[in-house]
């Protein structure tokens, strides 16, 4: 198989996967938040600027967080996530766009939009590195990447039990032993900021295209 069919296949269980635990994800995403994130999702999404597109929406959790002006889009691979986000849109009044797409082959232009927003994604996008590319294409030069990611944690015994946790990770379509910062610099990007939280197992990014 070639590396292309190979993360095709990978896409298609991933949305499979997301699909048929659309309906569950919130209950199983509210702990995580909690203890994990805390108010990280609202400081990531204030930072949004004029066209904003969120890339791997989900069922649109960090809608809420927004600044009011910001015109969001949201695209997804799984539709039932999707649906979800839709509906969450509607129960607060916000006007976003919400589209099936790939992260890892975006259907925008070059350059049209002001911010990306990326949130526990990366972990599960078959080729990471392919979807922080085309962020940097859409992105408008000097535009910013906003992400809050879990990663590979630098402290050796948090690392270790990720590492005996990655397989059963995998089974889920999770990636325990990512970091972004393995790829912005090689894709174009200028991190400017990166704050690491919960034993270095939380990131988040504020990264900038070149003008
Ligand atoms: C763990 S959820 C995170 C959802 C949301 N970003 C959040 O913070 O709650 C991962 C999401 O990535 C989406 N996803 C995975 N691979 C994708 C891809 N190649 N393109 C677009 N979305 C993808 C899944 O469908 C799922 O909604």
């Amino acid at each position: 198989m070639t590396p292309e069919a190979g993360a095709a296949c990978e896409t298609e269980r991933v949305r499979r996967f997301f699909d048929r635990s659309a309906e569950s994800y919130d209950g199983w995403m509210r702990p995580f938040d909690r203890l994990l994130l805390g108010d990280g999702r609202e400081m990531v999404c204030s930072r949004a600027r004029g066209r904003t597109l969120e890339l791997a929406v989900g069922t649109g959790l960090n809608l809420a967080g927004y600044p009011p002006d910001a015109q969001v889009t949201g695209i997804d691979v799984s539709p039932a996530m999707l649906a979800i986000a839709g509906r969450r849109a509607q129960a607060l009044g916000r006007a976003v766009e919400l589209r099936v797409g790939d992260a890892q082959a975006l259907e925008f232009p070059d350059g049209c939009f002001d911010t990306v927003v990326v949130t526990l994604a990366l972990c599960t996008i078959p080729d990471e590195r392919r979807a922080l590319a085309e962020a940097y294409r859409v992105l408008r030069p000097g535009g910013q990447l906003l992400l809050l990611e879990h990663v590979r944690s630098p402290v050796a015994p948090v690392r270790w039990v990720q590492r005996l946790l990655e397989p059963l990770a995998r089974l889920v379509g999770d990636h325990l032993l990512r970091d972004p910062l393995d790829h912005l610099g090689a894709v174009g990007f200028r991190v400017e900021r990166c704050d690491r939280s919960k034993w270095g197992f939380i990131e988040e990014v504020v990264a900038r295209k070149a003008r």
